[in-house]
């Protein structure tokens, strides 16, 4: 895989294996990463909790308690404890993190042949993609539900912390098991004391478990088993990029899941072959061909489902928040998404680079 050269530098560091992140981690980005000191009084909402900004980093870079003080303390305000099982699982082999240079957007019709994955790059902070592959790894819930008490604790005023459970298909286990298991995980996280649970409905890095949320049947049977399993507290589902093609599938899910729910996030990553400078896969192991895409490249996808899902919204008089992500990487983008109708915004691959980006985005709201 060779060494990377690239300038950059990100607080999930793409060049040490997971489990050295996960210890050592957050990465200093540069000397100018400081901390962020809100002040005044928090004027913006989401789920009913009041905020300083409506700006956070969805799941996935936040992989513990160190973490998500390290993100509250620079200012997002929103930040969501990276997914958890609810038992332990193992993390996808080095490397989980490449660069991608894409020319543009990264449309439907460019996942069709295969992207050309590298350990460094040329591009800007701006025009940043990636694909990152993990697979929901998790160290149990001993673990990080003690530890997500930890994270809960470093939650200041104006600001919330949210979990993400998914859940996990064991050998032998039914379809009715696996949902029964996104319960008992959701459960879990309703034990550490968050405020908010998110449901992982959309993650492209585990093979058997499939992208669930373009299946009807699981997404409502699995969103209702959570919503009993956890009571008063809000439910965000987070979902993928539905294609033009797949709206009648978005309308029916919004339909059958909207009892339930508080917020939609979207979109997770968008699938694309990655492989190397021999056109060979480019991460190793099986099914690992296939990775999900995120930053720049994407922005025109989340953009354009938090669009729908605000006209949906509107059509349908269902009473669900919108979390925009996907290619936030400056506070223009921030302001694009807010204007599609996205209660809240997200970013990772944005914010993994550029601790500094809610405490710009905040010089501008
Ligand atoms: C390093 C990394 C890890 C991620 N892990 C998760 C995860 O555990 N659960 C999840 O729902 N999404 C995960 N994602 C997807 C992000 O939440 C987000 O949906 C996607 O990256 C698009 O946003 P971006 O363009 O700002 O990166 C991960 C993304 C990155 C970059």
């Amino acid at each position: 895989m060779g060494k990377t050269t690239s300038a950059l530098k990100a607080f999930y560091d793409p060049t040490k294996p997971y489990d050295d992140n996960f210890d050592d981690g957050p990465t200093l980005v540069s000397p100018t990463d400081k901390p962020y000191k809100n002040s005044g009084q928090p004027k913006f909402k989401f789920l009913g909790k009041k905020l300083y900004s409506p700006f956070g980093i969805p799941a996935g870079p936040i992989l513990n308690s160190k973490y998500v003080k390290y993100a509250f303390e620079r200012g997002f305000d929103v930040v969501v404890y990276k997914t958890q099982r609810s038992m332990e699982f193992k993390v996808n082999r080095f490397p989980n993190v490449l660069y991608l240079d894409i020319d543009g957007d990264l449309t439907l019709a460019k996942t069709s042949k295969p992207l050309l994955g590298k350990t460094d790059t040329d591009q800007p902070i701006q025009q940043l993609s990636i694909t990152n592959s993990f697979g929901n790894p998790s160290r149990g819930p001993v673990f990080w539900v003690a530890d997500t008490k930890k994270a809960h604790s470093y939650q200041d005023k104006g600001q919330l912390l949210i979990s993400s459970a998914v859940g996990t298909i064991k050998e032998g286990f039914s379809n009715e098991d696996y949902y029964e298991d996104f319960a008992k995980a959701a459960g879990l996280a309703k034990s550490s004391d968050v405020e908010a649970i998110e449901i992982n409905l959309s993650c492209p890095n585990v093979a058997n478990e499939g992208i669930l949320c373009y299946t009807l049947e699981p997404v409502i049977d699995i969103t209702r088993r959570v919503k009993e399993r956890i009571g008063n507290i809000p439910l965000i589902v987070k979902v993928g990029y539905y294609s033009a093609e797949q709206q009648l599938l978005l309308e029916k899910v919004i339909k059958e899941i909207s009892p339930y729910i508080a917020a939609i996030s979207a979109i997770n990553t968008i699938p694309a072959p990655v492989v190397d400078k021999n056109g060979n896969q480019a991460l190793p192991g099986p099914n690992r061909l296939v990775s999900g895409i995120c930053g720049a490249a994407i922005k025109w996808a989340g953009l354009d489902m938090v669009k729908r899902l605000n006209q949906l919204r509107r059509k349908t008089k269902a009473e669900f928040e919108i979390v925009g992500v996907g290619g936030v990487m400056t506070p223009a983008d921030f302001h694009h998404y807010r204007q599609a109708g996205a209660d809240v915004v997200q970013s990772a691959t944005g914010a993994m680079w550029n601790p500094q980006l809610a405490a710009q985005i905040k010089k501008t709201i």
